[in-house]
């Protein structure tokens, strides 16, 4: 290669560079969209850019590829919205910057993602995405179910399933004999999750035990189980998302702990007293 075209492949290189990375283009600083949000709740989403000298061509939102808002500061309407299934754009709250979708359901859950392209000259463009995840509350707390057995005597087998109310996502059972809590290998039987239409989902533990001397504690036994809800941990692309995660993620756990106890049966063996105790949670 001769001095001549090696200049001349150094200046197209550097024409390239400054293309791609040119100091006067837009740029797409933070998309914030909530990871999780409570079924019938208003989600907010922003898509925060710099246009830096560039004019805004369009800024369009995107539900797993498929467009479903979109803004031209220079067409009339400035915002257009599409029919994607699990959104409701509310025209009155979203603008250049954010998108508001009213009563979000499971069907709102999946990947986001925002455009921002500018005129020319530049034509240049951005876009990032993130995931929000549609959480669905149990109505109620988990209920215990068995054999129907009235007297329990050392030696006998206990065998009840704990179920859970309808969630999203599954929610996780776990039983306590004197409030330790069961683990498998002392008799927990795990059933394969039932998923409904929608999406909602039932789990069901069961418990299948020998009653044993140690089990009595002045007399009785307490069985509980508890169910517990917690988001699943989705691994966004963008920094941002996960560092709005963990704030978010504490309050979570705490609201979603679903508590409570109530007596159910008092059974009278010879010599031996067992009570029941079954807990539902609720919160
Ligand atoms: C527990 O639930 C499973 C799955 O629905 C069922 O097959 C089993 O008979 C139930 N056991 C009891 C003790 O109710």
């Amino acid at each position: 290669m001769n001095n001549e075209a090696m200049g001349s492949t150094t200046a197209i290189i550097v024409a390239i560079f400054f293309l791609v990375t040119g100091s006067t283009c837009l740029k797409l600083v933070r998309l914030n969209v909530p990871p999780y949000k409570m079924r019938g709740e208003l989600a907010i989403l922003e898509c925060l850019y710099e246009l830096e000298g560039d004019n805004l061509y369009a800024v369009k939102w995107y539900k797993e590829n498929e467009e479903f808002y979109r803004y031209v500061p220079k067409s009339e309407p400035k915002i257009l919205s599409y029919r994607v299934e699990g959104i409701k754009v509310d025209h009155s709250l979203s603008d250049s910057k954010q998108v508001a979708l009213r009563g979000v359901n499971l069907k709102s859950s999946g990947i986001y993602r925002c455009e921002v392209s500018a005129e020319a000259p530049s034509f240049a463009s951005a876009h990032r995405e993130a995931r929000m995840e549609v959480i669905f509350l149990p109505s109620h707390g988990p209920h215990i179910a068995g054999s129907g057995k009235q007297y329990y005597m050392i030696g006998d087998e206990i065998n009840l399933n704990c179920t859970s109310a309808k969630s999203y996502p599954a929610s996780v059972l776990h039983w306590f004999i004197n409030d330790q809590q069961v683990s498998d290998t002392e008799g927990l039987v795990r059933y394969p999750h039932v998923v409904h239409t929608h999406g909602l989902i039932t789990t069901i533990l069961g418990l299948r035990t020998t009653v044993a001397p140690q089990h009595f504690i002045g007399g009785s036994m307490k069985l509980k189980c508890v169910a517990s809800l917690s988001p699943v941990l989705w691994q966004g692309e963008g920094e941002s998302i996960v560092q709005s995660m963990s704030p978010l993620l504490d309050n979570r756990e705490a609201m979603l702990l679903v508590k409570g106890e109530a007596i159910r049966n008092m059974i009278t063996v010879p010599l031996l007293v067992i009570t029941i105790l079954l807990a539902f949670l609720r919160s």
